[in-house]
């Protein structure tokens, strides 16, 4: 398609107070939780990275210093393992701050994920981008999330919505979308509603964390009044986007898990440490022994 611009930046909005995981998030930046051993912001930033993204705007408040300096070199850490002769470590450690351009933008206060958005808008600028959201880690071991809904974005030039259908009953946990099938994975998104009780959400297709977005998105946000808990809901300012601009909805491949949730976040630190060659023998034979016993 001509006129299609390409998805260049990227904004995670992580200025939430990560109040499900009190009490590990009272002084520590929920999006700093290890999975095994890398913080939960990591594999968010990495997918976006191997989507293609080239530079990421973290939406942060004054307890999140910590995913800051995360993104940051290190060069007192740096010359200890140089010295130290612990190259893999050194690798690593320079690997996270040069992966991308980040930039941080201060929420100042906490009126909800729309507002959080909105804060990125100068550095959006004009152009198409993805929102990827803390709580959901998702696995693919072929293309990213990421990169599956930007090839959507594409092929189509419109808003593209990472969805999968959740349990009925757990619908109005998301923002839900109502629309029409038209492909095997692709959905037409006609309207749509942020955390429905069961029995009036139109479907049980849920956004799971993952957005590319045009920017007349801001427009609709400035104009978008506090809704569901009273804050500014990026779902919402979607809605009137919908109305105007054709918007899809991408069934994506992989396994997505809610981190922000105790039990998806246990899930995600043994599946995560299954997958790792170093410890799946030794992992995998302790969860064998220990399961005989529940
Ligand atoms: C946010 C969005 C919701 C989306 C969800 C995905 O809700 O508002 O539309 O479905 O993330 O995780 P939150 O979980 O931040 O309340």
């Amino acid at each position: 398609m001509e006129n299609i611009k390409r998805v260049r930046k990227a904004v995670i909005p992580a200025a939430g107070w990560g109040t499900r995981f009190l009490p590990a998030t009272k002084a520590m930046p929920k999006e700093m939780l290890p999975i095994v051993d890398t913080p939960t912001i990591q594999y968010i930033v990495k997918e976006a990275v191997e989507s293609g993204i080239e530079q990421i705007c973290l939406i942060t408040s004054h307890t999140k210093k910590a995913i800051e300096d995360h993104f940051d070199r290190t060069f007192e850490l740096e010359a200890l393992l140089e010295k130290g002769g612990k190259t893999e470590e050194l690798r690593q450690i320079r690997e996270i701050a040069e992966m991308v351009q980040v930039v941080t933008v201060r929420q100042q206060e906490a009126k909800g994920l729309g507002h959080a958005v909105l804060c990125a808008k100068a550095f959006v600028g004009d152009e198409p981008f993805a929102v990827l959201l803390g709580d959901d880690v998702v696995f693919s071991d072929e293309k990213p999330c990421l990169k599956q809904l930007i090839d959507v974005y594409e092929s189509t030039g419109g808003s593209v919505l990472g969805v999968q259908t959740v349990a009925h009953e757990n619908i109005c946990k998301y923002g839900c979308v109502d629309g029409e099938k038209i492909g095997d994975r692709t959905y037409t998104v006609n309207d749509m509603v942020e955390k429905p009780r069961p029995e009036e959400a139109p479907t049980d297709v849920a956004v799971l964390g993952r957005y590319i977005i045009t920017p007349e998105i801001f427009e609709k946000l400035e104009n978008t009044a506090p809704g569901a808990g009273g804050e500014i809901q990026l779902t919402d300012a979607l809605r009137a986007l919908a109305k105007e601009q054709s918007m899809y909805a991408y069934d994506f491949v992989g396994r997505r898990y809610d981190v922000g949730d105790r039990l998806g976040f246990l899930q995600a630190t043994v599946e995560y440490a299954l997958r790792r060659s170093d410890l799946r023998d030794s992992f995998g034979a302790y969860l064998k022994e220990i399961a005989q016993t529940l």
